[in-house]
């Protein structure tokens, strides 16, 4: 069966989010299919991949097809805690020993600030190009993830705003996307990671089409007061994550969701702590900082 992309939602949002169709993962994938992959994030930015009974080889083997991964380094877990290679984002609420986390352990505190709207590695100079996101366990209800098209939010905005926020160039750390959820990092764990520069308007560069670079992380805008560049990337937040723009995942183990980190944010919902919810995140890291891509 060749592959197929068709739109999970073909009446009301035919160009946001694709569903895969005649690929196993699994298998070795041949340069036309990832082109085709390929394409297809730069048409939808968020593919799913049904029925995927991968390991973590073969999930590092299928994402290595898009580029060079990032390494995996938790700024509060210690290494000799790390479950999985350095390749693969632990996105579980296990610790050692795959036993349940305590509801105050700082790793899965920590860990909250995935429930906060963001792109991933917004806090690194170089941010992540794309995140493979594999379900291995899942509650019984609730977690699911949520993507919000930040293309259609920045087509959406009047030329007024456009204008005024095209060279704005924002500060982004974990320490911004903690902090809001009142999560204190040690004074060693802060000098670890300055905050980085990123433009808050971007292009992306398969479909030539602007992007609001939004992320809990950021939180200054170069050249303004503090509390004013907060209230406006607040107000950029809550524009774009308006319901128009999201597409809210269900998960099914063995749902393999690959997304556009350069034009969408994501967010994980609720769901029982006492409850496995495991996932295995592999990111494909971006070519150069934001500054040096061409707007
Ligand atoms: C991630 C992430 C969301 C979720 O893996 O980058 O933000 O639903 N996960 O677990
Ligand atoms: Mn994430």
């Amino acid at each position: 069966m060749p592959l197929s992309i068709h739109p999970v939602d073909p009446v009301g949002r035919p160009e946001f989010a694709g569903m895969v169709a005649g690929i196993d993962v699994r298998r070795p994938v041949t340069q036309g299919q990832v082109g085709e992959i390929v394409a297809g994030m730069d048409k939808y930015a968020v593919l799913v991949f049904r029925g995927q009974q991968i390991d973590d080889e073969q999930q590092l083997a299928f994402s290595r097809n898009f580029g060079p991964l990032e390494i995996a380094n938790s700024d509060v877990r210690r290494d000799e805690d790390r479950r999985l290679k350095p390749e693969i984002a632990d996105v579980s609420n296990l610790g050692k020993g795959n036993a349940i986390m305590s509801r105050d352990d700082r790793r899965r505190l920590f860990s909250l600030g995935n429930q906060l709207w963001h792109s991933d590695s917004s806090f690194k100079p170089t941010p992540a190009k794309y995140s493979l996101l594999h379900a291995r366990v899942l509650p019984a209800k609730g977690g699911n993830t949520e993507f919000a098209d930040m293309r259609a939010a920045y087509d959406a905005l009047d030329d007024e705003a456009k204008a005024e926020i095209a060279d704005y160039v924002c500060e982004h750390s974990q320490q911004y996307s903690r902090g809001v959820l009142g999560f204190d990092f040690t004074d060693e764990e802060r000098l670890k990671n300055p905050p980085v520069p990123q433009r808050l308007v971007r292009r992306h560069p398969g479909s030539g089409r602007r992007s609001l670079f939004l992320s809990a992380h950021a939180g200054a805008i170069r050249g303004m007061p503090v509390p004013e560049a907060r209230a406006l990337l607040r107000d950029l937040t809550e524009h774009a994550t308006q319901r128009q723009f999201v597409y809210a995942h269900e998960w099914r183990a063995g749902d393999l969701v690959m997304w556009d980190n350069r034009a969408m944010m994501h967010r994980a919902r609720r769901y029982d702590p006492s409850e496995v919810r495991e996932l295995h995140r592999t990111t494909v890291a971006d070519d150069r900082p934001t500054l040096e891509q061409a707007a």
